[in-house]
């Protein structure tokens, strides 16, 4: 299934984790990038994009960490065409993981809130909880009830 990462989420997979994938994003678009590990990975030559939005730096020809981020406004026709010319390599060579969430977008900001506030148990296991006990109260009302015996027909005509 195609994942939606936010900037945060994609930062795990900078290959620091020999454990774990490494992504790279260009324009949005996530790649699985860890048949390069030896590009991408700690000490590799490209270790920089690992993890990260590097559609300006690729743009551009520049391994700088600064420059890797989704900002193409002032790139000229010969830098989007290099990077076009990237995107067609790495269409070609890498799975595609899923899609980079816009930063401070809705989708990211809620995708972050759940990883800081992380519920081990899911909304539907607490309904279902809090139905059950309350059912076994009852349950425990009627027969206490039933245990009381049949309420006398004058027991409210003494007072
Ligand atoms: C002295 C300059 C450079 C040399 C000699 C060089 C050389 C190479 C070589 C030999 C490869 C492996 C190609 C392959 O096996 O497919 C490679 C890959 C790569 N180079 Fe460079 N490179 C240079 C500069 C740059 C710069 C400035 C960038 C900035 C965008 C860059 C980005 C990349 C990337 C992203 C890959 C990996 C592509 C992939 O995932 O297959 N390189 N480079």
């Amino acid at each position: 299934m195609a994942k939606a990462l936010t900037a945060a989420q994609l930062l795990e997979y900078d290959g620091s984790d020999s454990g774990k994938p490494v992504y790279i994003a260009v324009k949005g678009t996530v790649y699985d990038v860890s048949a390069a590990r030896e590009f991408y990975g700690k000490g590799g030559p490209y270790e920089a994009f690992a993890g990260r939005e590097c559609a300006r730096a690729l743009a551009i020809m520049k391994v700088d960490m600064a420059e890797c981020n989704d900002n193409l406004s002032d790139c000229t026709e010969k830098q989007l065409k290099t990077l076009d010319d990237w995107i067609a390599k790495f269409n070609t060579k890498y799975s595609v993981v899923g899609k980079l969430l816009p930063e401070g977008s809705k989708e990211a900001l809620e995708a972050d809130l759940a990883l800081l506030r992380p519920s081990p148990f899911p909304p539907s296991f607490i309904a279902t909880l809090v139905v059950v006990l309350f059912l076994t109260l009852l349950g425990g009302y009627v027969l206490f009830l039933d245990m009381q015996g049949p309420v006398p027909p004058n027991a409210h005509s003494e007072l």
